[in-house]
């Protein structure tokens, strides 16, 4: 009987990207995954802690997790990620039926890991944040049916925003080749993905000293050239170093989804140097100006926090305005909450929690309002489709425009991963609803057709 392994994953899309190169590495071992922890031999818990919620979530986890392990003798319980990195053998201590903790560089190291558990017993805690991240092990059959998958392109972050944990847990920036990254994405496409996402802190940081392909304008132009890919996407990028040769990209290349999601993170001066985020609210405007200009219809979507040491009700109020003035097409938006050891956990003074729910509150109501008006003048215009899978509530299928929007649709003939035309008949605030106007034959741009 093959052994098995469950691994739940929190928080960013690096973090799914981590948990598919584990669930590969030990699908390689001879290991099948399963869905129901109590049937595992090995538990792996990929956590995050880059604001307070996501903290506890892994905590409350950890505990179910470990009473789960309970006596049984052979399981092996593990936690990877970002909290693992932050905390260490601290949270062996806390949770002594844990049997490793293994950071985001040290990932390479689960089977060796599992194995000396095994035979020699013990514990084992792997943080060094200066190894190298692990690389991809393309497992051949792993991403059968899926449609759209993550690609890392780099590792770490450089900026220290004052609030910020990433830095910290996830180490310096570290670029791959491009010569690893086509690779990896020609395996992709090779089994059947259609739509690739290239990940990174800071995707515009992208750097690789030793070749042609050195920054990550160079790279998008060679991946928009594979053979097979449908679409391709990345996140996130730092609006401090966007550049036109960036920019003019959604212009110039067909694959290249007119979406970027482009976090401002607050709409007053004062508080983004605070930040040090190293733009000004103008900067800022100005970028998404750009963009518009060069692909009107690109959708904008961002993060944005509230409540940061010293954000007076003035401040906020700057924020609602450059969401105003902006019009994003999706928001995803904080409470700012203290990070052991970042520059702002000491600043002062600290805003309090209803302060923070109101603000929160406000900004996310102001913003239903904006995507609910962008999403109805979508209404009537035929859009297109990457067929993903069944609808979430089922007897539709649904798939994403190139703007990430949700699209569900009538059940056709059509297979799951091509691109189709569809016709926009009902627009809500998480999804839109139309009919299928027929298969694209050729696959050119990915943008509104009609
Ligand atoms: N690398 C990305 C985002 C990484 S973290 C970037 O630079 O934009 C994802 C989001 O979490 C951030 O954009 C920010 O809005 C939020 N975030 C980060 N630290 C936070 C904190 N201490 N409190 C609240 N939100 C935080
Ligand atoms: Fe965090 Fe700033 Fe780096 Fe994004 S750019 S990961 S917010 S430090
Ligand atoms: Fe969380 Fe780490 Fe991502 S802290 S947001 S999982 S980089």
């Amino acid at each position: 009987m093959s052994k098995k392994f469950f691994i739940t994953t929190m928080g960013c899309q690096m973090n799914e990207y981590d948990s598919d190169f584990l669930a590969q590495t030990l699908v390689r071992s001879g290991y099948r995954p399963v869905e129901d922890p109590s049937l595992a031999d090995v538990i792996l818990i990929n956590t995050c802690t880059v604001r307070a919620k996501p903290e506890q979530k892994a905590y409350s986890l950890l505990g179910r997790m470990s009473a789960m392990k309970g006596g049984k003798p052979g399981v092996v319980l593990g936690v990877i990620g970002c909290l693992a990195q932050q905390q260490g053998s601290e949270l062996i201590k806390r949770f002594p039926k844990l049997d490793f903790v293994l950071g985001p560089r040290a990932l390479s190291k689960i089977n060796d890991t599992i194995h000396r558990l095994k035979t020699v017993g013990g514990k084992v805690v792997a943080t060094d944040l200066t190894a190298e991240p692990p690389q991809s092990v393309a497992c051949q059959g792993y991403f059968h049916g899926r449609i759209s998958a993550y690609l890392s392109v780099m590792e770490g972050c450089n900026n220290f925003c004052s609030y910020c944990i990433v830095p910290f847990v996830r180490g310096r920036e570290i670029s791959r080749s491009p010569d690893a990254i086509l690779l990896e994405a020609k395996n992709l496409i090779s089994q059947g993905v259609k739509e690739i996402t290239l990940l990174g802190q800071n995707v515009n940081s992208y750097r690789w000293k030793h070749g042609k392909r050195d920054n990550f304008v160079d790279l998008l132009r060679a991946l928009n050239d594979l053979d097979g890919l449908l679409r391709l996407r990345f996140t996130t990028s730092h609006p401090k170093d966007l550049s036109d040769a960036l920019i003019r990209c959604f212009g110039d290349l067909d694959r290249l989804c007119p979406h970027i999601h482009l976090p401002f993170q607050a709409g007053s001066n004062s508080v983004l140097q605070g930040m040090r985020r190293n733009y000004t609210r103008e900067d800022f405007i100005e970028l998404t100006d750009k963009l518009r200009r060069v692909l009107p219809d690109i959708a904008i979507t961002s993060d944005v926090m509230v409540g940061f040491p010293g954000e007076l009700e003035n401040d906020f109020q700057m924020t609602l305005d450059l969401v105003k003035r902006v019009q994003f097409d999706a928001l995803f938006s904080f409470k700012y909450s203290d990070r052991r050891g970042t520059f702002a956990e000491k600043m002062l003074p600290k805003v309090n929690e209803v302060d923070k729910s109101l603000r929160l509150l406000a900004l996310q109501t102001l913003q239903r309002q904006i995507t609910l008006r962008k999403n109805r003048a979508l209404e009537g215009r035929v859009l297109e489709v990457l067929v993903e899978g069944p609808s979430r509530r089922g007897g539709q299928l649904s798939g994403r425009t190139g703007s990430n929007k949700i699209v569900n649709f009538n059940i056709d003939n059509i297979m799951l991963g091509s691109l189709v035309h569809v016709k926009i008949k009902r627009a809500f605030l998480n999804s839109l609803r139309g009919n299928i106007r027929g298969e694209k034959s050729a696959v050119k741009a990915d943008r509104e057709v009609a």
